[in-house]
């Protein structure tokens, strides 16, 4: 299996499975003399890692990262100083049930990856999906909080806006509110809904789509390319690489077009420091490919878990018709757990292309 791979200078690799001995990632071209510690990294592990409340799966996984190459540690024997040198870093998987899935071995699980991976690969690793399975999101998760030390003013904080029909008031959007509950949802009100709704799903052992917003604060002015590599697309081809996501907007997005030329346009005008300033941020902060200044905003959709209790029709690796029901620890609504995965992916396109630009213009911005 090819393409494990994303980033040209912040070039991460992500390797293991589900249910192998660990998993982890190479981070090459993270520049030299970026001063990190283990806990900072540690601190976004533990947004994503399961187990943290009723809505998630229960798998129980600790996420400790070892870092095994491309830093030195400082006096102080905590903080490490990157080298320049590829940064691997890998993180033990300890809470495999591989009887879980011996039903599913040779049957493929409606909405899963499992029949497109035996098509084409003629072998499957159906223990907790292999390389198909969230586990893997992990390592982009220890990648991205190496980007995040890249450019330290860059702030990538992402939010649950939606489960299922429910969507937040984003009146009520307060950032403090997003570490407060078990849904990073930022609109307080909108908690008590969400957990009646979600127990209800789990109940009945079903599963529930939702809307991941994701905003970058703090990038600087001018990265991406107005063709090619266009820091949204960059941005979208990095979200709609998580598993499960089969939505991408940049700033207004679909919506933009139910708006006129008039309401779309975000006007500018001349600060009072003497800066460009825009009277609003339809273009989520990216114009012709290139960052304005102002905040980046995505957004993802994600589908409901495909792994569910309710008996569903499918086919098995013979071709005989077969009933479906998968049991085993998955997460009701998997968008909770995508949103500190949509960050780290969002931080890694940006520092990407904080690297690219100062490669090809030579400017510090
Ligand atoms: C955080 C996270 C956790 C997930 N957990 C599960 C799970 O427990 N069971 C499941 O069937 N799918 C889960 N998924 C989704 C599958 O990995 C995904 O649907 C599958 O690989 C097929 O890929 P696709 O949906 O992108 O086509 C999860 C996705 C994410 C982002």
């Amino acid at each position: 299996m090819s393409h494990n791979t994303f980033g040209h200078l912040f070039r991460v690799t992500t390797w293991g499975e589900s249910h192998g001995p660990a998993l982890g990632c190479v981070v090459d071209g993270c520049p030299p003399g970026i001063r990190l510690t283990l806990g900072e990294i540690q601190s976004w592990m533990d947004k994503r890692k399961p187990g943290q409340s009723r809505f998630v799966t229960q798998r129980r996984e600790d996420d400790i990262v070892k870092i095994l190459s491309g830093v030195m540690f400082d006096d102080d024997g905590e903080t490490m100083i990157t080298t320049g040198t590829p940064i691997s870093m890998l993180i033990e998987n300890t809470d495999q049930r591989s009887k879980d899935y011996g039903e599913i071995a040779r049957r493929y699980r409606p909405g899963h990856a499992d029949f497109t991976y035996d098509l084409k690969y003629g072998i499957r690793d159906y223990r907790g999906g292999g390389r198909s399975s969230a586990r893997e999101t992990a390592a982009r998760v220890a990648a991205g909080a190496v980007a995040r030390k890249v450019l330290p003013d860059l702030v990538v904080r992402g939010a649950l806006v939606q489960i299922g029909k429910h969507k937040i008031n984003r009146e009520n959007w307060d950032w403090a509110q997003v570490d407060q509950n078990p849904f990073f949802c930022p609109d307080q009100q909108m908690v008590p809904v969400w957990e009646e709704y979600l127990d209800s799903i789990r109940r009945a052992g079903s599963s529930i789509g939702a809307v991941v917003e994701v905003v970058a604060d703090n990038v600087p002015a001018g990265l991406g390319a107005p063709i090619y590599s266009k820091l949204d697309q960059d941005i979208a081809s990095l979200l709609m690489s998580i598993n499960a996501v089969k939505g991408v907007e940049i700033g207004e997005g679909f919506a933009s077009a139910e708006l006129s030329g008039e309401e779309n346009a975000d006007e500018m005008r001349t600060g009072n420091d003497g800066t460009p300033l825009f009277l609003s941020n339809h273009a989520g902060g990216i114009l012709g490919g290139i960052s304005t200044g102002q905040p980046v905003v995505a957004r993802f959709a994600i589908k409901p878990t495909s792994s569910i209790l309710t008996e569903r029709q499918s086919i098995d690796a013979d071709g005989n018709n077969v009933e479906v029901r998968t049991k085993g620890r998955h997460d009701p609504c998997v968008g909770i757990r995508a949103v500190p995965i949509g960050e780290a992916m969002v931080a890694c396109a940006i520092v990407d292309h904080y690297l690219r630009d100062r490669g090809q213009t030579g400017r510090l911005r």
